[in-house]
């Protein structure tokens, strides 16, 4: 099974062209020389990564056909937000204005992050639902992340491959390696959509990265997103050219003192100027907060949405902070997934017509049926690890992370099944700027 589907190319205008999905428009930015109307293409995030030979989209088009209907039936069935009312007026009002699409005031977004019942939670998460399913229909990005390093020059207090802690095997891919894991997702397992992470690993300059990156894309089609942390203005630039066009890289928290706290020595303003200046070279951002951190309150929340929002961000990335015991906020109690489940449903009503809101592994760890909650409440996102098991064993940025023990295809069926189950294609169109 492929986790995109093709679409016919009907407008070039530019660099901007219109593809047809069964009838459905979309937009995309080309950047291929040779792309004609007539053609049929995989789109990802926006940009229109390879051009796909006709028979074969044709029949990957003709085996989608049924189920691409069936799913949007299920889909539309289960976020109907049916006729349950609350019992709480103020609570009801507010979500009949968000999904009215109306703004809601930033006493009313912080009215639903206080949520406690799990009436009103489970309404907050409907509307959510309702709203993603009504603005960006039931695609749902799948995308693939392999994490290279696990050595960090940084020293965060909430993060286990610090490089304070002395207890993690470290490793480094080798640039053959990593270009080999990137190939074989693509190709072996049809990833459209690859993210290379890693910790702030001095031995990883620019430069390095940018050859891994024209590597992969020299033998196969991609959407390459990088995440090795600060790299500054000038590395993004050499990864952009190389072929990057997404930076995943969280602001962590939007409280600037709180930043201070848990990132010791560190500017939240240098980060978010790396993120501004990424947006403006064409990057996609993917961006958000670690939800849980001592000393954060519902306020911090509410402003980590919009900043991810002002952002320009096309991938919201709230998680679970989750302790591990050999960092010094080890001590720190596991918060509930009901915090991160209304971060989820309150982002997709800041953002009701862009985000792509990711169920990240982190809350996966926290709950194990965090990926249908988090997609039954306003979430169109998950990313499975395909990093090679000797490694990603030791990635531990956090104590027993979700899916470590499980093989890529028995990630990729699971995932898909429940993508299934839920009435989600597992596809990544359209693009959210304006040109
Ligand atoms: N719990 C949850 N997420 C964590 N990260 C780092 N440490 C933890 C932790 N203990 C997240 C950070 C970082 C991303 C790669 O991993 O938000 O940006």
């Amino acid at each position: 099974m492929c986790y995109a589907i093709p679409g016919k190319v009907e407008i070039i205008e530019q660099k901007i062209v219109t593809v047809d999905y069964y009838g459905e428009k979309r937009k995309a930015i080309n950047e291929l020389d040779k792309l004609k109307v007539g053609d049929y293409v995989f789109a990802q995030g926006g940009y229109v990564i390879q051009i796909v030979p006709e028979a074969e989209a044709k029949s990957i088009l003709e085996m989608w056909k049924e189920l691409f209907w069936q799913l949007q039936e299920t889909d539309v069935r289960l976020s109907s937000p049916g006729s349950e009312t609350s019992s709480d007026r103020k609570l009801s009002k507010m979500l009949d204005k968000a999904m009215e699409s109306r703004e809601l005031d930033k006493e009313e977004l912080l009215y639903l992050l206080h949520l406690q019942d799990e009436e009103g939670l489970s309404l907050l998460c409907k509307s959510g639902n309702f709203l993603r399913q009504k603005h960006l229909g039931n695609s749902c990005c799948v995308h693939g992340i392999i994490e290279f390093s696990n050595y960090c020059a940084q020293n965060c207090l909430y993060c286990g491959i610090a490089a304070g802690n002395s207890k993690v095997h470290r490793y480094r891919m080798s640039d053959e390696e990593i270009v080999g894991t990137a190939i074989q997702a693509i190709e072996a397992y049809g990833f459209k959509a690859l993210v290379l992470q890693s910790g702030e690993d001095p031995e990883y300059p620019a430069p390095r990265i940018a050859s891994i990156i024209r590597e992969i894309k020299k033998s196969a089609a991609a959407l390459i997103m990088v995440s090795p942390g600060e790299v500054g203005v000038e590395g993004l630039k050499e990864l952009y050219e190389a072929g990057a066009r997404g930076l995943l890289m969280r602001f962590e928290t939007s409280n600037p003192a709180l930043y201070e706290k848990i990132r010791p020595g560190n500017k939240l303003e240098t980060r978010l100027s790396q993120l501004r200046a990424a947006y403006e070279m064409g990057y996609l951002v993917l961006t958000g907060s670690l939800i849980g951190i001592p000393g954060q309150m519902e306020e911090d929340i509410l402003s980590d949405i919009m900043l991810a929002k002002s952002l320009h961000a096309e991938m919201f990335s709230f998680g679970p902070f989750i302790p591990h015991p050999d960092t010094p906020l080890g001590k720190h109690p596991l918060d509930s997934s009901r915090k991160i489940l209304k971060t989820l449903a309150v982002s997709r009503i800041v953002d009701p017509e862009n985000a792509k809101i990711l169920v990240t592994t982190a809350f996966e760890t926290l709950d194990k049926e965090a990926r249908e909650k988090g997609l039954s409440a306003g979430a169109n996102s998950v990313m499975l690890n395909i990093t090679p098991y000797q490694y990603k064993k030791e990635y531990a940025i956090y104590p027993n992370r979700a899916h470590v023990e499980e093989s890529i295809p028995d990630q990729i069926e699971k995932t898909l099944s429940l993508l299934k189950s839920l009435g989600r294609a597992p596809t990544d169109l359209g693009v959210n700027r304006d040109f």
